[in-house]
Order: structure tokens, then sequence, then C-alpha cells
């Protein structure tokens, strides 16, 4: 089974895989990576991040970031933009800085249109803003938010928008699947964007999930995003373990990524999926959650997992 040519008939637009620089010398990595029946999609996991692009103020390194692109081209795959504004990897002179309002604004309207422009027409959507929102659906307190209020977020669109007006402009978060303050707090924003006339055009669900612990709401939830007019993506999936991994567990992590892809199959305007790296042997998830991993569908030895049964299964 081939999962983007399964996607694409299934009525999908892709079906998609996180990479990073680093992994690309691995030869092994990047054979399967590469085939774009199972991957129609890549997405730069680092580097096109802040702290990557614009290191210091004006000083703008596109070389990482185009690395993947060419990948991509290459490939024949599609570019999945990731990102313009968020909290975290930003470089020191963006988080620790003190700005007015004004230049803050004008920082975010630089970086996100020079960003944007420079990959102006290889980029099929793009994670412009990511994480505004703490989990109880308030603002996030960062130097976006606490020099501007929400404002951050129509400033990047904006500039996103006029510097490459065919790429889709998302807003990306976690805890958002399921029904919650927080997926509440991301639609009233959709809301008041579009009533701003404001471009938006979708919403990122990222799906970190847990094994055994894929909200119940995912779908309904989708839908009520769907309803207000925007595309949705699936940006980050991947389901993590206590290790060590069991068959049980592996049984559970199946059944559990094929619920998250069947949700996505099941709402129209769910348009794709990206999965947050293809092997255990790249996932961030080890080093970020401390004792946990196996979360991809491919093992740290490139051999499929039941998981990728469960995807596979659900288109
Ligand atoms: C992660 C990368 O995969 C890691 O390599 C990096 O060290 C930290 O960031 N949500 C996001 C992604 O939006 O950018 C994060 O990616 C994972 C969580």
């Amino acid at each position: 089974a081939k999962l983007h040519s399964l996607a694409k008939t299934a009525g999908k637009l892709y079906f998609g895989s996180a990479t990073d620089n680093p992994e690309l010398t691995d030869t092994a990595y990047v054979g399967i990576l590469s085939d774009n029946t199972m991957f129609g999609q890549i997405t730069p996991g680092n580097s096109m991040k802040w702290d990557a692009t614009e290191p210091e103020q004006g000083t703008f390194t596109f070389s990482g970031g185009q690395q993947i692109v060419d990948l991509a081209r290459g490939n024949g795959q599609l570019l999945r933009g990731h990102n313009c504004v968020w909290y975290n990897q930003l470089p020191s002179w963006v988080s620790g800085g003190t700005f007015t309002a004004a230049e803050l604004t004008s920082i975010v309207q630089t970086h996100c249109s020079t960003i944007v422009g420079h990959w102006a027409g290889e980029i099929v959507n793009l994670t412009c803003i990511t994480e505004p929102f703490n989990d109880d659906g308030t603002w996030r307190s960062d130097v976006f938010y606490n020099t501007l209020g929400e404002s951050f977020v129509a400033t990047a669109l904006m500039a996103a928008r006029s510097a490459d007006p065919t790429t889709k402009l998302y807003i990306n978060d976690y805890n958002i699947e399921g029904s919650g303050a927080k997926a509440t707090a991301m639609q009233n924003l959709i809301k008041s964007l579009q009533a701003a006339g404001t471009p938006i055009d979708g919403v990122g669900l990222q799906c970190h999930f847990i094994v055994g612990e894929v909200p119940t709401t995912l779908q309904t939830n989708m839908e009520a995003f769907a309803a207000l007019g925007v595309e949705i993506a699936i940006t980050e999936l991947d389901i993590r373990m206590t290790l060590p991994a069991t068959a049980a567990l592996y049984d559970q992590q199946k059944t559990d990524y094929n619920t998250v892809v069947s949700a996505c199959q099941a709402v129209e305007s769910c348009i794709g999926i990206t999965i947050w790296d293809y092997t255990d042997k790249y996932s961030w998830v080890p080093s970020t959650f401390s004792g946990q991993g196996a979360a991809c569908p491919w093992d740290s030895n490139f051999v499929k997992k039941p998981a990728f049964d469960g995807i596979a299964a659900a288109f």
C-alpha cells in the first residue's frame, strides 16, 4: 500500500511527512521519503522557523529551507510551509527584545513577507501562526501577544497573503483536536478574522496524540471547523506511548491511527494529513517527552508497524 496514492484516490490532496535537514544524509531514510506515491507532500520540521531563517534582524538564511524545497521539487512532491510566527524557536533578538507595538508589527511583517515571498509559488499551504493559545483558550503570553495583543495574527496573515497570494494560510495548534475551550477559542478567532476580512484559509490540527487517548470528539470538532468554511489539515500527526513498546500498544496505536485518518476521511474539508516524520529513528518525541516514543508508523529500522496498516485501511 502507498499512502499518498490511497489518499488521492480517496479525494484528499496529500498524505505527507515532516522531515529535517540533518536526516537527509541517511540514504535509506531519504529513499523511503522520496517515494511520491507514499508521501505526496513534505514539511520542513525546523528549517523554515524564525531562528533558522532570520537569526539576526534583517539577515535571512534560506539555505536549510531551500534544501527541503529542492527535495520536494525533485521528488514531485508538494511542500507545506512551517512556520512564520511561533513563540518557540525564536532567535533571542526577538524573544528577548523590547519593542514598541509599531516596531514589532514591522518586524512581523518583514519576517513573514520575506519568508513567504522567497518561496512564493512553492508552498501549497503554510502554517503562518503556530500555537497562539493556552490550553484554557486564553491567549499565550509571548512577545507577540504581550506587545501587540491579538493584532499580530492579522498582521502576519496579511503580510503572507501579499507576499504569495496563492498559498493557503493556516493557523495551527495542539489540543484543539477535540471539542473544548481551546478549540472554541480557535473557532472564535477564525470567525473574528473572517468578520474583519483578514485572510484565513485553514486550521491545522497538530495531532500529537498519546496511544489510547485520541479525543472522541475529533470528527465532530473537525465538522465545527468545517462549518466556518475553512480547510482543515492534520499537520503533525504522531501517536506516542510509554516505552517499552509492546504488541498490545502497537495494536492500540494501529486503532488510533485508523481513527484519526478515518475522521479526516469523513470530513470533506479535511484536505490532507502530515505525519511528524515517518520513522521513529527521527521522531522528536523521545527527546521531548521523557520515557515516551515509538510514535511513528515506521520503526527506527524503517520497518512498517501495525500503525501503517491502520492508516492504509482508513482511506
Ligand atoms: C519540533 C521539531 O520536530 C524538533 O526537531 C524541534 O527540536 C522542536 O520542534 N509543534 C510544532 C513543531 O509546531 O514545530 C514542533 O517541531 C513540534 C511541536
